[in-house]
């Protein structure tokens, strides 16, 4: 079983991360930590309690940061997501609030009261976890692991032609995060532009699991719409999954053991590189998946929803 908090921007392959962690029975779902980056953090808080309920789930959702560590915010992701984050889906409001600690205060606690058990997983921009790095240093020594959906180390990038968009639109806590000497997976588009599914992929979990296959179903219309315009493919990625997946199977990846940092400024902005001789402990980057197998346990697991 492994303890998991969700740092996310949900966002529609968020939902689709959280949902799953939710359902997964190898998960034990010990929070969700809510970041900008697809949407506002005030959307992004109220969408991580709007899923979790929605899974009945008593999951803690913390609010997180506002903006960057360093540069000025960035735009929010609308075209990809949809103004509130899941598509043409109406905004949710959920009947519980994010609780009264900050992303960064609740990390912090939850690593400490569970020492070498937290696995973090971001699939937003890193803020959060460099402000939790920045309250209390200590816990890069008391994490499990940390699995980053995010980067791109040979396969460019997504909103510029070098950079990923998590790490675009915070570089700097990017680079604090794969410099922090802890056990750093990154999950970035060397694999998941590899996992491509289709509407009827999404249709099919409509029958089995009505309210939360449904729903999914509903909000990743925009997701295909927006790919259909842009990428030219019928269907979409699964970004945030595949990073969760590679948590509870990680025989499904492949990995090249890399020093990396990213680039703050210039035209390559947010491109993640190798940093060999930089003295930087290494982070197992995802070169190869399993893609068949990744789509597979998705769909299936929440197909075993409701
Ligand atoms: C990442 O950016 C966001 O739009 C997605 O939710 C995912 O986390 C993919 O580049
Ligand atoms: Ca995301």
């Amino acid at each position: 079983m492994q303890k998991v908090i969700i740092d996310t921007d949900p966002g529609i392959d968020d939902a689709m991360a959280v949902l799953f962690a939710c359902l997964c029975p190898d998960i034990e779902l010990v929070g969700l930590t809510s970041i900008f980056g697809n949407v506002t953090t005030d959307i992004a808080t109220r969408n991580a309690k709007a899923l979790v309920e929605m899974a009945r789930l008593d999951v803690p959702v913390a609010r997180g940061a506002d903006a960057p560590v360093s540069q000025a915010a960035r735009p929010v992701a609308w075209d990809v997501h949809g103004r509130e984050g899941f598509g043409d889906v109406a905004p949710i409001t959920p009947d519980g609030q994010a609780i009264d600690e900050t992303a960064a205060e609740f990390i912090c606690r939850a690593v400490l009261e569970n020492p070498g058990e937290i696995v973090l997983c971001p699939v937003g921009p890193l803020t959060n976890l460099a402000r939790a790095l920045e309250l209390d240093p200590a816990i890069a020594a008391q994490v499990k692991s940390v699995t980053v959906m995010g980067g791109s180390l040979d396969a460019g990038g997504n909103v510029t032609p070098s950079s990923e968009a998590n790490i675009w639109q915070d570089p700097h806590a990017a680079d604090v995060v794969f410099a922090a000497g802890w056990d750093v997976t990154m999950v970035g588009l060397d694999v998941t532009h590899q996992v491509k599914c289709t509407p009827q992929h999404f249709a099919g979990l409509v029958k089995p699991a009505p309210v939360l296959g449904g729903f999914l179903n509903e909000a990743v219309q925009h997701y295909f719409e927006f790919h259909r315009t842009v990428d030219g493919f019928d269907g979409c990625y699964m970004h945030d999954p595949s990073a969760v997946i590679s948590i509870v199977r990680p025989d499904l990846f492949a990995v090249e053991r890399e020093p990396l940092r990213v680039i703050v400024e210039g035209a390559e902005t947010g491109r993640t590189v190798r940093a060999a001789g930089s003295g930087r402990s290494a982070t197992s980057v995802c070169t190869g998946i399993d893609v068949d197998a990744v789509r597979d346990l998705f769909l299936e697991t929440v197909s075993s929803g409701f």
